[in-house]
């Protein structure tokens, strides 16, 4: 027993901040932004926090799938940027939503709404519920160094959701692998003033080493779609469209050209919202569903890689 995507949600705060205004703050350009990175603008939050937007795009996944906040059975959340360690994103959503079920966090960064949907599919598996809400969301204005030019123009913030239910099988099959380390991606936490303590730690911001990533990031990318195709004896031309991680549309090119297929098959908009981390599979998910392009029965495969070094992909049916 597994599931299906039964609704689709998403929210983005209305501050949008233009390349050109980032170039008023740091030395770039929109020219260098676009071609490097495929971003135009982005949405910043001015006055929500991470579960505030969190809400506000569950809100819009659970009008979708018809479903009420009291007929969910879990809430799972994921983001690097909440507003508290404790409670986390999900307890603020259930608390917001006025739902009851049991809520949790998952931290995966930008791979995390594929290991949501694996962590649920845990759970219905074991007929533990019928309904599960998922949510991405991030606040990463919140943790940038906005004087570092190769981290402040990539990021965004938004949410995005998703009400999975337990009456079709549709999510057919998953790859997961975590390559343990933080010399190329590192989130450094707020160390304390322990008296105590004698370790140093960088200061609180996205720390990114672009290339690595950059490489990674392809190479996990082509490798996971391969391993997906394989393991269920499907090629490209089966499936629909590829939702992958919004990190950098030059990364979305090498990989179409390297698995030799179409730029159109990866559904892309990072133009809009820059990579918005957990966020930005299903707020790319759920722009798609209300595009009317996906119909019930075709192949999707959903991909992301991110900090851990983390990265996932999975086959659904819609
Ligand atoms: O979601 C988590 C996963 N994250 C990713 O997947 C990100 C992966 N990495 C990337 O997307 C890219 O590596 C970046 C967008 C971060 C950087 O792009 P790049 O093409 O790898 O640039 P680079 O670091 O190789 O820098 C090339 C040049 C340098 O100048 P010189 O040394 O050639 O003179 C940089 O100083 O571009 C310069 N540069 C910039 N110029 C204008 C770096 N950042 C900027 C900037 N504006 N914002």
């Amino acid at each position: 027993m597994s599931f299906y995507i039964a609704g689709t949600g998403m929210y983005v705060p209305e501050r949008i901040v233009t390349n050109d205004e980032l170039a008023t703050m740091v030395d770039t350009n929109d020219e260098w932004i676009k071609q490097r990175v495929g971003i135009s603008e982005r949405r910043i939050s001015t006055d929500e926090w991470t579960s505030e937007m969190a809400y506000k795009a569950a809100l819009c996944a659970l009008e979708n799938a018809d479903c009420k906040p009291e007929d969910l059975d879990y809430i799972l959340t994921a983001s690097v940027s909440a507003e508290c360690v404790s409670p986390s994103t999900a307890c603020m959503v259930q608390n917001l939503l006025g739902a009851t079920c049991p809520a949790l966090e998952v931290n995966a960064a930008c791979s995390a709404f594929l290991f949501l949907l694996e962590t649920a599919a845990g759970l219905f598996a074991r007929k533990r519920a019928k309904k599960i809400l998922v949510v991405g969301a991030e606040r990463l204005s919140g943790i940038l160094d906005w004087s570092d030019r190769s981290t402040c123009i990539i990021f965004g913030d938004g949410a995005g959701a998703a009400v999975l239910s337990c009456e079709k099988d549709n999510y057919l099959d998953s790859v997961v692998t975590v390559h343990g380390g933080d010399d190329v991606i590192k989130i450094p936490h707020f160390i304390g003033c322990s008296p105590f303590f004698t370790k140093e730690n960088d200061s609180p911001y996205i720390h990114m080493q672009g290339q690595e990533t950059f490489k990674y990031a392809v190479n996990a990318m082509c490798g996971d779609i391969t391993a997906i195709l394989e393991q269920n004896h499907l090629t490209l031309d089966d499936i629909s469209y590829i939702v992958p991680h919004q990190a950098n549309k030059r990364i979305i090119d090498f990989a179409a050209k390297r698995l030799k297929t179409s730029e159109e098959k990866f559904y892309v908009n990072i133009e809009h919202y820059g990579n918005t981390s957990s966020a930005s599979v299903p707020i790319a998910l759920d722009e798609l569903n209300r595009s009317g392009r996906l119909k019930r029965g075709d192949y999707i495969i959903l991909c992301a890689f991110g900090g851990g070094l983390a990265n996932a992909a999975c086959l659904l049916r819609w």
